[in-house]
């Protein structure tokens, strides 16, 4: 049998990741290009991006490994079989890398690095009040893997952190939200979270509080942020993933003095340990039993 990857990727993170699978898994054919596979060989799929349809036409496909913790377009791809096992990727160097950007993005809108930033480039001495970390209620919407390393890592640094799911209920997101100084969006793109940030939410929120999306786009509604922003509503917004990707490069956002603009890096997938983790998964497949972070399609993560 024979493994597929499938990267929309730039060639040389392409090649970086079929080196690293294949050192993970030397008992295995790995093949980045179909034409090189009897298609009725292939029986996983390792995807990343992967264009709509790119899975279609092998007909003893048993297993798809995501190489993104988010599955929100895989699962809009309705060319893959649902009835394909799917599985999310988790890596304990993603989540690490994930609590690295929540706490710069912490740091900066707790101690005002953002503004001293704005201020040097006016040449303006200025010195704002200084909270202590403990002073400062972080919101952390999505309690999975990388939501509950980034609150475990923030609760470290001194500041009073709270988590929250969906299932910690929506009665329980309203008194957090009103007294939380940063909220962070780690939650999965589901039906259900879609525009999840959007006017009413925004309204719930602590009067000049700050929004930081580390989850997907999806989850915020553009205008709605900016207008938000327009009436101080919220204070700043720190964004690293967007509806449409790479952003373009006349969208508000970019120019925005209250907006900080990161290329969807908060956590990149590293090559080295996720091909790691792709390995176990497919020892268990091979070995007869379940992959671990499967995804329950009826949930939408
Ligand atoms: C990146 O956004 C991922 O889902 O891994």
């Amino acid at each position: 049998m024979a493994i597929l990857l499938v990267a929309d990727l730039p060639a040389d993170e392409h090649d970086l990741w079929l080196r690293c699978l294949r050192e993970a898994m030397p008992g295995e054919t790995i093949v980045a290009d179909r034409s090189l596979a009897d298609a009725a060989a292939i029986d996983v799929a390792v995807v990343a991006k992967p264009p709509p349809g790119s899975l279609t036409g092998l007909p003893n496909l048993r297993f798809i490994q995501s190489l993104w913790a988010g599955v929100d377009r895989l699962l809009q791809d309705h060319s893959i079989d649902p009835a394909v096992p799917l599985a999310r990727m988790v890596d304990p160097a993603m989540n690490i890398a994930m609590a690295e950007t929540a706490q710069w993005a912490v740091l900066g809108l707790h101690r005002r690095f953002f503004d001293y930033q704005a201020q040097q480039r006016e040449a303006r001495w200025l010195q704002h009040d200084q909270l202590r970390a403990d002073e400062v209620q972080v919101a952390v919407l999505g309690q999975g893997q990388m939501g509950s390393t980034v609150a475990d890592r923030l609760r470290a640094l001194g500041y009073a952190v709270e988590g929250w799911s969906r299932r910690s209920g929506m009665p329980a997101l309203a008194g957090l939200l009103a007294r939380s100084d940063i909220v962070i969006n780690l939650m999965p793109l589901t039906g259900e979270t879609h525009h999840f940030f959007n006017r009413d939410r925004f309204a719930q929120m602590k009067r000049r509080s700050a929004l930081v999306n580390l989850g997907r786009g999806g989850h915020v509604a553009d205008g709605d942020l900016l207008q938000a922003l327009a009436d101080g509503q919220l204070s700043r917004a720190v964004l690293d993933v967007f509806h449409v990707e790479p952003l373009a490069s006349d969208h508000a956002f970019w120019a925005h003095p209250h907006i900080t603009v990161l290329p969807h890096i908060a956590a990149w997938t590293d090559a080295r340990s996720a091909s790691a983790a792709v390995a176990s998964n497919v020892a268990r497949l091979r070995a007869g039993l379940a992959p671990e972070h499967l995804v329950d399609r009826s949930r939408g993560y």
